[in-house]
Parts: structure tokens; C-alpha cells; sequence
């Protein structure tokens, strides 16, 4: 006879190899404390409904409670034989308390029971992904205020553009944040539908509360239909494709990180104690950690593409195929959180060279638009400026100087409309400063930004307390 908790129709055990191969408590066990939840939950509504008595409820809750402490204190006894997180659970309680253990899965499946622990474990961790991302906003804010003033050249075909401020550049990243910050709120709505009740896949015959059970889970929602309930996997899709957006916003800024610490660049220096030296070259200082947060972001990504395809095609209502969403958002998971605080110790340690960035922007010409546009504000045409300014270039690079190094004459001999002031109008504070449309680069529109970067941390870690202040706790 099978020693299976489904066993009842089978006269032979599993195969100890399928047994391994089916087997998901290796990785589902962290869903632990969302599935002792969910089941004092499940168990109270029972007893409220008449399905169970109230003195088996009181066992059940009571036994669940010990078996949480026994997980915690690293005492519980996990079987691969037992398959998943739920059975082991269930099948210690019955061991425990007899057999009002067995009553619990009165009304429910594991279909409807592993689709409520998902959602509460991924809930909980929209939640903390939130709050690394906070985290890694401040530290830009601090930066960008430190750095509000520091001239760079800003890059367009990773070639010098025109000038910018390195409090400019940083807040881009905030903004990007921001988005995502966004983006997982929009994640945690769909996280927040409660799938209990549902049964297999058609509800129950039992007299069950689901607004109940809504209410003790904290669920803002309940899912309407029961076969949606139990197949869908949507909040995962959006959680790896939210967490594959934010990685590639990281790994944008880790390759920016990695150019500026080059000896070509040479525009930050990394704190020691945030890179690697190399066994060989004694001379070597990497940034492992931006590398690895580039490098991290394919497989991000990958799990998002393997979800994608394992739930394509796959019928209503539950399929095992479902068993696979788990290992990669958890990996998902473990990986932003990570890579997003690494990166907040990575900017706050990070150090800016100043003159470097400031050297090539005066010795280069990415002042060159400021020239045309001199030229347009005494009336030339812009194109014509354009010309005007393109020959300047040119001319200076076959003498080796820069548009500093003119004369008034020869800038004269280019255009009559060129006055002693165009020194000041090429120098790169002004080029900067004069940035200052909505958005742009200049000192007060920058100051505005960083105002509104404020802000908005603000109201995000105020979303983020109320999200926080919902979840569930078993006492
Ligand atoms: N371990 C399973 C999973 O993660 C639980 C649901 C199993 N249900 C079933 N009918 N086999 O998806």
C-alpha cells in the first residue's frame, strides 16, 4: 500500500526516482509560514461555518502554532516523500494532534491552497523589494545633492554631447526607480486576490465563507471565478517582468559604473572595500559588484522568458507545469533584493573626480551647440549656426586647440555676429546653467528635481508602509 496522503486508489508507492523528480519541498518549504496562515485561516472559517467543530478548529490552530515554532527553531523534519510544503505541514499535524489534523483540508485543494500561499509569499516580497528600492533611491538623492554641481559631459553614442551635471545624471536613475517602484505596486494589486475557496478547480460542496477567509488573509480582492483562481499565474509573469525592467535598469548603471571606473574614464573612484583585487596583477582594482549585477540580469530575465513559455499553451485548470513557477521568481526574488541593496552601499561609497569630468568637458567640444546657439539668439538661423559651428570645430581641430582657445577674430572671420561675449557663452557653467528648460540640466532645474525626487520618496515609502501594515503575522 501506498504510504502516499493521496495513496487511497493506488496499490504501489512512488518510484523513489519520480518521487525525487515531483518532489518541490526543497524549494517551496520557504513558503511555510504563509501556508500555516493560510491553514489557520482556512481552519477558523471552517468552525465559523459549521464544517468542522470548534474544539477540532482549537487543536488545529493550536498544533499549526507548534509546528511553525518547530520550522523555526530548525527542528521540523522535512520529507522529500511527503512532495510539497503543504503535505509535510498537514501530515506532522495529523501525527501531532490525530484526527482533527485530518479535518483541515476539509473544502480545499492543494491547487487552491498552493495558489493562496503564492500569492502571500510573493505579496510579502513585492513588499521588501519595495523597500530595497527606496533604499537604493535615497542613496541617489544623497548623491545627486552632493554632486548637484559637478560638471560631466552628458554621452550620446557613448561619445561627448554636450555638458551636464553628475546630480543630473544620477537623478535619471532615481527616475527609472521611481517607475519601478510603480511597477511593483501594480504587481502587488494583483498579488492581493485571494484564490482560497476555489476548491480543484469548481468550488466546493461545502457551505464555506471566502469573504471571511478574505478578511483574516488581509485580501483586498477574491478571485470571482474558481478555474481563474487556481490557473493563474499572471502575478508571476507581472513580478519577473516588473524585477526583469528593474535589472535592466541596474545593469545600466552598472555599466555606466564600470566605464567611469576605467583608466579611460577615470571619473569614479569605488570604494576598496566594494571591489576585488585579481591573484595575478597586483595592480588591479575590479568592480566585481557591478559586473555581477550585469551579469545577474540575464538570468533575471531567463526565468521571466521560462515562465512565459511553461505557462503558454498549458490548459485550465492546474497542471504540475505550474510547480515550476516557484524556483525561479524565488531566485527572481533573493536576486533583486540583493543586487538593489549591494548597489545602495555601491553609491554610497562611491567617489566622484570632479576635475577629470570637468576636463572633459573643457577639453573637448561638447560645447559646440552652445556656440550655434549663440549664434541663433543674435539671429542666425539655426541651421546656418549649425554650419558656422561645425567649421569652428573643425578649424580648431586641425590647429589642436578647442573653441576656448579662439580669438575673437577667428571667430569673427566665421561670422560677424560673434561679440566679445562669447567666451562667457561657451564656458561650460553657462552651458550648463542656461539648461534650463523643464527637465533640464541647470542648476535650479536640477535643485526642482531633486525637490520632486523628494517628494516622491515621500509618498512612495508612505504606499509602502500601508502595504507593509498589511501583511499577515501568525502570533
Ligand atoms: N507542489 C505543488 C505545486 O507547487 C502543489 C499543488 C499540487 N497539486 C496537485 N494536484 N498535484 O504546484
Amino acid at each position: 500500500m501506498s504510504k502516499a496522503m493521496w495513496g487511497g486508489r493506488f496499490t504501489k508507492s512512488t518510484d523513489e526516482m519520480i518521487n525525487e523528480f515531483q518532489a518541490s519541498i526543497g524549494f517551496d518549504k520557504r513558503m511555510y509560514h504563509e501556508d500555516i496562515a493560510g491553514s489557520i485561516a482556512h481552519a477558523t472559517m471552517l468552525a465559523k461555518c459549521g464544517i468542522i467543530s470548534a474544539a477540532d478548529k482549537d487543536k488545529i490552530v493550536a498544533g499549526l502554532r507548534d509546528i511553525l515554532q518547530e520550522i523555526e527553531a530548525g527542528k521540523f523534519d522535512f520529507s522529500v516523500d511527503l512532495e510539497d510544503i503543504h503535505m509535510n505541514i498537514e501530515k506532522r499535524l495529523t501525527e501531532a494532534i490525530g484526527e482533527a489534523g485530518g479535518r483541515l483540508h476539509t473544502a480545499r485543494s492543494r491547487n487552491d491552497q498552493v495558489a493562496l500561499d503564492t500569492h502571500m509569499y510573493v505579496r510579502k516580497e513585492v513588499v521588501a523589494v519595495q523597500k530595497e528600492i527606496l533604499n537604493l533611491q535615497q542613496a541617489l538623492v544623497e548623491a545627486a545633492t552632493k554632486y548637484a554641481d559637478v560638471i560631466m559631459p552628458g554621452y550620446t553614442h557613448l561619445q561627448r554631447a554636450q555638458p551636464i551635471t553628475f546630480g543630473h545624471h544620477l537623478l535619471a536613475y532615481f527616475c527609472m526607480l521611481s517607475r519601478d517602484f510603480a511597477r511593483f505596486q501594480g504587481v502587488y494589486e494583483r498579488c492581493d486576490i485571494m484564490p482560497l475557496g476555489a476548491g480543484a478547480l469548481a468550488g466546493t460542496t461545502f457551505p464555506i465563507d471566502r469573504q471571511f477567509v478574505q478578511q483574516q488573509l488581509h485580501f483586498e480582492h477574491i478571485y470571482n471565478n474558481s478555474l481563474d483562481a487556481v490557473s493563474d499565474r499572471d502575478y508571476i509573469l507581472e513580478f519577473l517582468s516588473a524585477a526583469s525592467i528593474l535589472m535592466v535598469h541596474l545593469s545600466r548603471l552598472s555599466e555606466e559604473t564600470i566605464l567611469w571606473c576605467t583608466r579611460e574614464f577615470h571619473f569614479v573612484e569605488l570604494d576598496d572595500a566594494h571591489c576585488t583585487g585579481s591573484s595575478m596583477m597586483p595592480q588591479k582594482k575590479n568592480p566585481d559588484v557591478s559586473e555581477l549585477v550585469r551579469g545577474k540580469t540575464g538570468r533575471v530575465v531567463g526565468h521571466l522568458m521560462a515562465m512565459l513559455t511553461t505557462v503558454k499553451g498549458l490548459p485550465l485548470a492546474y497542471n504540475k507545469d505550474l510547480q515550476e513557477d516557484k524556483e525561479g521568481i524565488f531566485d527572481a526574488i533573493d536576486t533583486v533584493k540583493f543586487s538593489l541593496a549591494v548597489y545602495a552601499q555601491i553609491i554610497r561609497g562611491m567617489k566622484v573626480r570632479e576635475e577629470v569630468m570637468k576636463r572633459a568637458v573643457t577639453e573637448d567640444f561638447s560645447n559646440a551647440t552652445d556656440l550655434a546657439d549663440y549664434l541663433v539668439k543674435k539671429g542666425m538661423p539655426f541651421r546656418e549656426a549649425h554650419a558656422v559651428s561645425g567649421q569652428a570645430v573643425h578649424d580648431c581641430i586641425e590647429k589642436g586647440i578647442y573653441l576656448k582657445d579662439m580669438s575673437l577674430e577667428d571667430f569673427q572671420k566665421l561670422s560677424p555676429l560673434f561679440g566679445p561675449d562669447i567666451k562667457e557663452a561657451i564656458a561650460p557653467e553657462t552651458c550648463v546653467k542656461n539648461r534650463n528648460s523643464f527637465g533640464g540640466t541647470s542648476y535650479a532645474q536640477v535643485a526642482l528635481q531633486l525637490q520632486a525626487a523628494q517628494e516622491l520618496l515621500a509618498s512612495e515609502q508612505k504606499a509602502h508602509d500601508a502595504v507593509a501594515a498589511k501583511q499577515v503575522q501568525v502570533d
